[in-house]
């Protein structure tokens, strides 16, 4: 399978890979080339470079998806049957948004959302953007409105503990925690009366006269969704690890972002998440180098010109061990892929990612490689 067929066939492509080798760039390019071959798509960014987000006229903290315009995504010719969202992720959007589908009325999602410790709650849990993403691309695959959604990580080790998040904020807030702090904890015992009163002297202490019952009440509210959520964790981890789902590995050329692509390798193994290959961004791989020193004839009797070739000679003999190296490494990764997985070099775009038409140029170097 190349990379266009990939395009058309999954619903879900998540990009991983070490901070700063392009992962929201590839992201953002492969859904312009998945738009423009007709597909809906959606692409769920995280901290998109201020001239991505501007070529893509992404609005930041929209509480929906950004949809490109059809004069941008089509400017070279007629438009087509595919659209292209763009959303950022927004913990405190996803948050918002989860909370009120978990609870039963509008009334018993406002006592959650207003309550002071929601937003203490929503901070103070370790993963929050992991954990936004995951809701936040089970929310989407749910409703079925996108054909393909691309989903970019943190630049972070942890970027695939999203699937357990989850499982994490419930830990957090696990069955003992609720049992001391819920309203009806159903133990009597003088020793847990005693602890429970204790607990909330040292927290009424610490925090101020009240704050033990406020977080009764909070806990009691926000418990009531666990059951919710990890439903949700259920369903998104049934998708990850289907046929639909892909995972693709972005890494420069630099030894560490190298070895992190393997770390993550591993990780996608571990928890037996599809791996469907790598992107070696910003590579010399596909260049053939600048013009052959061949090419570059002294002058007779002109020493200025000639030192002028001599440099430029210097010049081509270095690109093109570049070229050589990064061919190289792009072998080492295409060594022992699974079958149907991919080892893709991207171009260096420099500069020309200023604009939509240099992502739309990214989109095509990838899928026709
Ligand atoms: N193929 C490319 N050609 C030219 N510039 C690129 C390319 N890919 C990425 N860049 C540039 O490199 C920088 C980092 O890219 P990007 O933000 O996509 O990386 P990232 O992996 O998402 O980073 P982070 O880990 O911080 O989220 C940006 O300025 C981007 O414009
Ligand atoms: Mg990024």
């Amino acid at each position: 399978m190349n990379l266009d067929a990939m395009l058309r066939d999954k619903r879900v492509i998540v990009l991983c890979g070490a901070g700063g080798v392009g992962k929201t760039t590839t992201a953002a390019a492969l859904g312009v080339a998945a738009a423009r071959a007709g597909r809906h798509v959606l692409v769920l960014t995280i901290d998109p470079a201020r001239r991505l987000a501007e070529a893509m006229g992404l609005k930041e903290n929209g509480p929906e998806p950004t949809t490109v315009p059809l004069e941008r995504l089509y400017a070279d010719g007629p438009h087509g049957e595919g659209r292209l969202d763009v959303w950022m992720l927004e913990p405190r959007i996803v948050f918002e948004r989860m909370v009120r589908k978990l609870s039963a009325t509008e009334s018993a999602a406002r006592a959650i959302l207003d309550h002071r410790l929601y937003r203490f709650l929503s901070e103070l849990v370790a993963g929050v953007q992991e954990y936004a993403a995951a809701e936040a691309l089970d929310g989407f695959l749910a409703d079925g409105h996108y054909d393909l959604i691309l989903l970019d990580t943190p630049p972070s080790r942890h970027a695939l503990d999203f699937l357990e998040a989850p499982g994490r904020l419930a830990r957090f807030l696990d069955d003992r925690v609720i049992s001391l702090f819920g309203p009806d904890s159903g133990r009597t015992g003088r020793l847990w009366q005693g602890a429970q009163a204790l607990v909330g002297k040292v927290l009424d202490g610490i925090f101020g006269g009240g704050f033990a019952q406020e977080m009764r009440t909070f806990v009691g509210a926000f418990g009531g969704l666990f059951a919710g959520i990890r439903l949700h964790t259920e369903r998104l981890r049934e998708h990850l690890t289907s046929k639909d789902a892909a995972f693709l590995l972005v890494t420069s050329p630099e030894a560490a972002a190298m070895r992190e692509a393997t770390f993550f390798r591993d990780a996608l193994q571990a928890r037996g998440l599809p791996f469907a290959g790598y992107v070696l961004n910003r590579s010399w791989a596909r260049e053939d180098g600048l013009a052959p020193a061949a090419n570059l004839k002294p002058h007779a009797n002109n020493s200025a010109d000639n030192d002028a070739v001599l440099a430029l000679e210097h010049l081509a003999g270095v690109e093109d061990a570049r070229a050589t190296a990064h061919r190289s490494l792009l072998d080492r990764l295409a060594e022992g892929l699974p079958l149907g997985a991919l080892a893709i070099a991207a171009p260096d775009a420099g500069a020309d990612l200023e604009d939509f038409r240099g992502l739309v140029n990214l989109g095509d170097a990838l899928t026709v490689a």
